[in-house]
């Protein structure tokens, strides 16, 4: 799903460079669910926006889905992104004037499909999350663990092959968190390959490889092999 190759990745800010990652190879299964762990401030955001295409890369080569995509230009680069890829954030992204439905129906629309297809489409993903009383509801009603799942709906609702979470139950409270962790793997049981980042030591143990960057390495291990990481 997921071949990097010697992968690099600055930022420049005036005269000063910030080396993220430099000559990172790694990669990622279909159907796998891996967790990135790593201390604050060691790129794994940056890492999981450079595989989901939100960010571009200096120089090594990246393959998604079997399709190198180092040399695309932007068009092709958000097709990919919407066909193959799903994305979960820390703080859900949610749209706070639209209620849970157009949210969810939003990246079909986005795409072109019709409204009534996507909106068949978004309550199928919003009934799979336990949502189906609260589709017109604005997001603000409900508590984080709803509003994360309404962002999960979201991401599923274009069918992706893979999800990248960044962060998904930093915001929620340990019940939630695990709630939200037990909904991802199902999710992932269901065929759908999963790249996670967490701070939390015991959901990254739940996933079912484990990798720690740390200075803008890669190590891997078993997930209880690897107590902590940097
Ligand atoms: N847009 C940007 N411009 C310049 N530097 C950036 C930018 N985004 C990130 N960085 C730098 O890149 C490094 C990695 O940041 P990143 O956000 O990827 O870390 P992280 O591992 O996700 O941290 P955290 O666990 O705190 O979320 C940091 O030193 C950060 O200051
Ligand atoms: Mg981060």
């Amino acid at each position: 799903m997921i071949k990097a190759h010697a992968l690099s990745k600055y930022y420049d800010v005036g005269s000063i460079r910030t080396e993220v990652f430099k000559s990172l190879s790694f990669s990622v299964n279909e159907g796998e669910f891996v967790s990135i762990v790593g201390p604050s401030g060691a790129g794994k955001t940056t890492l999981l926006n450079t595989i989901g295409l939100l960010e571009r890369f200096q120089s090594g080569s990246l393959e998604l889905a079997g399709k190198d995509v180092s040399k695309l230009n932007d068009a092709k680069l958000s097709a990919i992104r919407n066909r193959y890829l799903g994305f979960i954030f820390q703080d859900f992204n949610l749209l706070p004037e639209l209620d849970v439905l157009s949210n969810v129906m939003l990246p079909l629309e986005i795409s072109g499909v019709k409204t009534q297809h996507a909106k068949d489409r978004a309550q199928y993903q919003l009934q799979r999350m336990g949502l189906q009383g609260r589709v017109h509801h604005k997001p603000y009603l409900l508590s984080g663990g709803q509003q994360q799942r309404v962002a999960i709906a979201r991401a599923l609702v274009g069918e992706p092959k893979m999800i990248l979470a960044d962060e998904p139950t930093g915001n929620l409270n340990s019940q939630m968190a695990i709630e939200i962790m037990q909904l991802l793997q199902e999710i992932n049981r269901q065929g759908t390959t999963i790249l996670m980042v967490t701070h939390d030591e015991h959901l990254s143990n739940l996933a079912s490889r484990k990798i720690c960057l740390s200075d803008g390495q890669i190590q891997e291990a078993q997930p209880q092999e690897l107590a902590s990481c940097g």
